[in-house]
């Protein structure tokens, strides 16, 4: 039930902090410690690379995991659109494991990838909100989300749940090698909860800002670099899908080639500058773009911010940051949905689970 919000979506986005403090708790042992079966840590262990299958929402959820799993846990890890794996299938490496990562886990292209594996006799791990859903059944181990049902069909905290679920997997799998990482997970993410909802709690700020760059616009960039790509792709999906804006993410650094012609006057930019390493780079990409008259709205972080940018999320650890950014991006898609009069709950030509390939 909506209960006093007007949307799904926006009350899902609310209950983003909340999620995050079940999961810490739901994988957390009696000793205190993030705990995942011993059954899937073996798997992970005994694999020498990971394959993420995805779509949509969830495929930008891999990109950001892959990040956590190799940089934690040192295994090699690719990202592939399911309905592209199928039939482009990569050469596979002597000891692969699948893990699928599905909010519904009933994604057709996933599901038609499983199949394709399992024949091929290779272990499934699935990350996903539905127990008992087809991805679940057939893969050999399963990890819940425990985000609670997802009505809109916009993908919010399914997404978060996503990556904090992906964290855990790299920390625990991380310790089982004796690996120190060099800092407490739980409590970063404990950390990164309680950022969540200072975001939540500055809509007003949100809505403003979709009022300004987008009520009137036909299109709309995100860029970023490193991860902060990766929640730009998330942030323009969001917007395009439920606002009907053509929206596209970039990595900072490809713009000059190719699509800085498509900057006019007043073009809103979104960028992101979480990352210390790149964040003068991607100021500098900002540049090249206000030069040609684009509309920049940065969007950075606590310790990185400098004097023009538009909002500062609260700092986390620099690895979990797209947990956090990503939240501007759904408030920012949600309003522009709102000012435009779109059924953000429903958008045209989508439905909430793609059972067909
Ligand atoms: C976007 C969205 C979709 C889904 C995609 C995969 O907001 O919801 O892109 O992420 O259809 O769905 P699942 O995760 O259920 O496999």
């Amino acid at each position: 039930e909506k209960g006093t919000y007007p949307h799904f979506m926006l009350k899902e986005i609310d209950e983003q902090p909340l999620v995050l403090r079940k999961i810490i708790q739901k994988y957390r042992s009696e000793k205190g410690e993030l705990e995942i079966d011993q059954e899937i840590v073996k798997a992970v262990n005994e694999s020498d690379r990971i394959y993420i299958i995805a779509a949509g929402t969830s495929y930008h959820a891999g990109l950001v995991g892959k990040q956590f799993i190799e940089k934690l846990a040192a295994v090699p890890v690719e990202v592939h659109i399911a309905s592209e794996f199928g039939y482009n299938m990569p050469l596979l490496s002597a000891k692969p494991l699948f893990i699928f990562i599905s909010q519904s886990g009933e994604t057709a292209d996933s599901r038609a990838v499983l199949v394709q594996i399992k024949e091929l006799g290779h272990k499934a791990l699935t990350i996903t909100n539905v127990p008992g859903s087809t991805l679940s059944r057939e893969a050999d181990f399963t990890l819940l989300l425990h985000a609670g049902p997802e009505i809109a069909v916009a993908s919010t905290k399914a997404y978060t749940a996503q990556l904090a679920v992906l964290s855990i997997l790299a920390e625990v799998v991380a310790r089982s090698k004796g690996k120190e990482i060099g800092f407490d997970l739980s409590r970063e993410l404990g950390i990164a909860a309680n950022a969540m909802e200072i975001l939540c709690d500055s809509k007003e700020e949100f809505e403003k800002m979709a009022h300004e760059y987008v009520s009137t616009t036909r299109n709309a960039f995100f860029i970023g670099r490193g991860v902060d790509y990766y929640v730009c792709l998330e942030g323009s999906l969001k917007l395009k899908e439920i606002s009907y804006i053509q929206a596209e993410g970039f990595a900072g650094g490809e713009l000059k080639h190719g699509t800085i012609a498509l900057i006019e006057d007043g073009t809103p930019i979104i960028a992101l500058a979480t990352q210390e390493s790149v964040n003068l780079s991607i100021r500098g990409n900002v540049k090249e773009v206000v030069a040609r008259g684009a509309n920049p709205c940065i969007i950075s972080m606590k310790g990185l911010e400098m004097a023009d940018d538009r909002f500062v999320i609260p700092e986390v650890h620099e690895l979990l940051t797209p947990l956090i950014s990503v939240i501007p991006m759904q408030l920012f898609a949600y309003y522009a949905a709102l000012h435009r009069n779109c059924d953000v709950d429903k958008p045209r030509n989508l439905a909430k689970s793609v059972t067909v390939e």
